[in-house]
C-alpha cells in the first residue's frame, strides 16, 4: 500500500515536471516560429520587439556604423526582427539603409514606427537592373530583384567608406561592432567569412539553403568557369554578410564588374553561362559574387561570432 503511494507521488511529479518541460519547450518553440517567421505575426508586436522597447532602450552616439539590409515585401518582419537582434546585442551607433522597393515603403514605414531603429529607407529603383536580367516573362516572375541590391552598395551610400550588409533572413547574435571593427584587408573589396569555418555560424543564425562549396552554385563543365581557374571543393563564403570597403569598391569598379557578368548571364538565359542549375537562375546574388571575389576571400574576424546570448 505504502510503496504504491510512493509510486503514486512519484508518477504525479513526474507528471508535474513533464508538463512543465513541455510548457517551457512550447513557449520556446512559439518564440521560435515567431521570428522564424515573423509575418505571421503582422500586426502584433513581437516579444523580441517588447523586451528591446522596454530594456534596451540605449542612447547611441559615436561613430556611425551604416548596415545595409534588404526589405522584400514578403519578409519585412523578418528584416526588422533581424534590425531588433543588432539593437539588442549592441550599444553602438548602427544607422540602418533598408532597401527595399517602391511598393513596399508605405508598410515598412508601419513595421518600423514600432521601434526606434535608426534608418533611412532606399528605394530600389527596378531600372538599374534593366539588361540583366532575363526578359523572358516567366523567367522575371522569379526574379528576386532586391537579392541584387548588394551589388550597387555605393549607389545607396556614396559617402561612406566602410559598410555592413546583412541579408534579411539573420539573426545577429553577437556585438556588431566587432564585425564592423574587423579589418579589410588592404586592396580588398569586402571581407567575407568562409562557410565552411564552423565558427563563422556560430553568431548568425542564418536561413535555410546554405551550401558550402562553389561546386554547388557553379557549373565547372563550363568553359567561362574553367577559364577563371577557380577550384570547385574550395570552400565558398557566405555572401550574406561582410563588410566593404567602399573606397576600394569603386576603385576596382565592383559593380561594373557585376553587371557584366549579370549582361552576359542574361543574354544566354538559354546557354546558361555558369549556372550549375537552371532553377537557380537569376533567384540568388551568389554565382556572381563567387566569381567576382574568388581570389579575394578575407576572413571577417570571428570572434565577432563567439558570443553567445546564453
Ligand atoms: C512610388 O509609389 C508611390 C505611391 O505608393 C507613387 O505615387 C509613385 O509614383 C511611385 N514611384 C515610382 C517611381 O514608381
Ligand atoms: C579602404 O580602401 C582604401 C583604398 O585602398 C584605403 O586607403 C582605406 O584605408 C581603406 N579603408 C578601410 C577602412 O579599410
Ligand atoms: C574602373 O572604371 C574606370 C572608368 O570607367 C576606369 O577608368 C578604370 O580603369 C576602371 N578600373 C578598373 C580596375 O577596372
Amino acid at each position: 500500500m505504502t510503496v504504491r503511494r510512493v509510486n503514486v507521488v512519484i508518477l504525479v511529479l513526474l507528471v508535474i515536471a513533464f508538463l512543465i518541460i513541455l510548457h517551457r519547450n512550447l513557449l520556446n518553440l512559439n518564440d521560435f516560429l515567431k521570428q522564424e517567421n515573423p509575418d505571421t505575426a503582422s500586426g502584433m508586436v513581437l516579444p523580441f520587439e517588447t523586451d528591446f522597447l522596454s530594456d534596451h532602450k540605449v542612447i547611441r552616439t559615436g561613430d556611425e556604423i551604416p548596415v545595409v539590409i534588404t526589405a522584400p515585401e514578403e519578409r519585412l518582419g523578418a528584416t526588422v526582427t533581424a534590425m531588433n537582434s543588432i539593437y539588442r546585442n549592441s550599444k553602438a551607433n548602427v544607422v540602418f539603409s533598408i532597401v527595399t522597393l517602391n511598393e513596399s515603403v508605405v508598410h515598412l514605414r508601419t513595421w518600423l514606427s514600432k521601434t526606434d531603429l535608426k534608418h533611412k529607407i532606399i528605394v530600389f529603383d527596378l531600372k538599374i537592373l534593366t539588361g540583366k536580367i532575363p526578359t523572358d516573362p516567366q523567367k522575371v516572375e522569379a526574379v528576386k530583384p532586391l537579392t541584387f541590391a548588394r551589388f550597387f552598395l555605393p549607389v545607396f551610400l556614396p559617402e561612406a567608406e566602410k559598410v555592413i550588409y546583412l541579408d534579411d533572413d539573420v539573426i545577429v547574435q553577437g556585438d556588431i561592432q566587432e564585425l564592423f571593427d574587423s579589418s579589410i584587408k588592404l586592396g580588398h573589396a569586402a571581407a567575407f567569412s568562409e562557410d565552411c569555418d564552423s565558427a563563422s555560424s556560430k553568431g548568425i543564425v542564418r536561413g535555410a539553403g546554405n551550401q558550402n562549396s562553389y561546386i554547388a552554385f557553379l557549373d565547372f563543365k563550363k568553359e567561362a568557369i574553367k577559364k577563371l581557374g577557380m577550384r570547385a571543393n574550395t570552400c565558398s563564403f557566405n555572401p550574406g554578410v561582410f563588410v566593404a570597403n567602399l573606397t576600394e569598391w569603386k576603385q576596382q569598379n565592383i559593380t561594373s564588374q557585376l553587371e557584366f557578368w549579370m549582361e552576359r548571364s542574361a543574354k544566354l538565359v538559354c546557354v546558361l553561362l555558369f549556372y550549375k542549375s537552371r532553377t537557380l537562375s537569376f533567384k540568388i546574388p551568389e554565382p556572381f559574387l563567387y566569381v567576382i571575389f574568388r581570389n579575394k576571400i578575407y576572413k571577417v574576424k570571428t570572434d565577432f561570432n563567439n558570443q553567445f546570448p546564453s
